[in-house]
């Protein structure tokens, strides 16, 4: 069983985006997924319940409380987490821990990159202390294709040695699937087969 963790102490970054769109793959390949929602504001849980029946079945948890985590998830072939805000509680701490691969997404204003990049640096701080194994991917959400800065975000991201995994483009179908408690592989439709395209490397990465 894989815990796939998104976090970033950013707010707005995509952190539900992710998630809920990173669950619907993973349901939809045929794995057996719940979707854990670590985040205050219970937007994941939210989703959850906009959830047309008639789509694939992703089993909605609770994990606001610590005591909540770890419930039922034996059985599972993954949990997608919707991270804390904050790496200083230990919900936070222990969620990094039990992790096997955490997903920091950023966004191409290079207004969130140094908190990223400090954020990135705690999250490898805590798995020092904490001897986990996590693999960390770094993905650039809300990229414009006009714009040039996601060449600067990548670059200074790569130097610190947090080179980008993926980049998911800046589209309204997003917000579209969120209202729906839908996401962009619930369809097969050919229109957005390209914007599924670029979520390639990071479902090849948290594969087992
Ligand atoms: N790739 C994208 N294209 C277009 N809109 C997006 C994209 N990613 C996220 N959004 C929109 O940006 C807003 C913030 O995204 P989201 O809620 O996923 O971020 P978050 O990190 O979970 O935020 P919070 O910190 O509030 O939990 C939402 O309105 C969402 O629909
Ligand atoms: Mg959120």
């Amino acid at each position: 069983m894989r815990k796939i963790l998104v976090v970033n102490s950013k707010g707005g970054c995509g952190k539900t985006t992710v998630a809920t769109n990173l669950a619907v793959a993973l349901a939809m390949r045929g794995e057996d997924v719940a979707l854990a929602d670590a985040d205050r504001q219970k937007s994941s849980l939210s989703w959850a319940k906009r959830r047309p029946k008639s789509l694939v079945r992703i089993e909605a948890l609770n994990w606001t409380k610590e005591e909540a985590i770890g419930d039922k998830d034996k059985a599972l072939d993954a949990i997608v987490i919707d991270g804390p805000g904050g790496l200083r509680s230990e919900l936070a701490k222990t969620l990094i821990a039990e992790a096997s691969d955490i997903i920091v997404p950023v966004l191409a204003s290079a207004f969130d990159w140094d908190a990223t990049l400090k954020f990135l640096d705690g999250i490898s701080d805590v798995k020092r202390v904490r001897k986990g194994k996590a693999d960390i991917h770094v993905v650039a959400n809300r990229i414009n294709r006009r714009s040039t800065q996601v060449a600067d975000l990548e670059k200074t991201f790569a130097k610190k040695g947090y080179p980008l995994l993926a980049r998911i483009s800046d589209r309204v179908l997003y917000a579209r699937h969120a209202a729906a408690g839908s996401g962009i592989f619930d369809y097969q439709d050919t229109r957005a087969h390209e914007i599924r395209g670029q979520w390639h490397p990071l479902l090849q990465a948290v594969d087992v």
